[in-house]
């Protein structure tokens, strides 16, 4: 049993981001999770296109796009031309959520579903066929480094419930807080994705953390 691995940059070294990036194109990571928090729909502002296409020019791996962002309509197709192969948006952030993964679906890449804590699975089940991704949160967003919550294993096997009975082939993938305590029960819960920000970027040797976490 093992899980996709994305890195997630936020945590990363940004006045170096061509050397952190080719570090993640050496490791074992699978993709490149990339933040984007507007300061509206999370408390926090990080970065946005320039820098996501930045990442994409040295990047060898799929960039994977969390959008913590209000109205991310009117940006999806902006990421996409930066270089998203997967785009995930909020569903407490989207009034027509269907619509927004429409549109990222009309792009030809994959379309994730973000869920805050406090946001029940059952609130998927409209949803869960037309999706690629649960991107499904473990902390608050917002902010890296913060604790992980320790509800999430129940979420996660309500959620692979949810999937299996329904015929989806949504992947389940974990964001927050991941680290060597919880990542391999995640993995027996059923996530097939998990990211890491704190947890590769503060090690001394973040590919030997990536590698851990590949051959759990
Ligand atoms: C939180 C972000 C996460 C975060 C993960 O708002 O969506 O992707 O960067 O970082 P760690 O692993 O440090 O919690
Ligand atoms: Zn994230």
């Amino acid at each position: 049993m093992s899980a996709l691995i994305a890195p997630s940059v936020l945590a990363s070294d940004f006045a170096n981001l061509e050397k952190e990036v080719k570090m993640l194109n050496e490791s074992q990571a699978d993709w490149i999770h990339i933040d984007i928090m507007d300061g509206i729909f999370v408390p926090n502002i990080s970065f946005g296109i320039p820098v996501t296409e930045a990442i994409k020019r040295h990047a060898t791996k799929p960039l994977d796009v969390h959008l913590m962002i209000v109205q991310p309509e009117k940006y999806v197709e902006a990421f996409h031309k930066a270089g998203a192969e997967i785009i995930s948006v909020h569903i407490e952030a989207c009034a027509h959520l269907h619509r927004n993964i429409q549109q990222i679906k009309a792009l030809g890449i994959k379309a994730g579903v973000a869920v805050n804590p406090h946001t029940p699975i059952s609130a998927l089940e409209d949803i869960i066929q037309d999706i690629d991704l649960v991107c499904l949160m473990s902390v608050n967003p917002g902010f890296g480094g913060q604790k992980f919550i320790e509800r999430t294993y129940d979420k996660v096997k309500q959620l692979k419930n949810m999937i299996e009975s329904s015929g989806s082939k949504a992947l389940i993938e974990i964001d927050g807080g991941v680290n060597q305590n919880n990542a391999k029960a995640l993995i027996a819960a059923g996530a097939n994705v998990l990211v890491a920000g704190n947890f590769v970027f503060s090690a001394e040797k973040p590919k030997d953390i990536i590698a851990q976490l590949k051959t759990l």
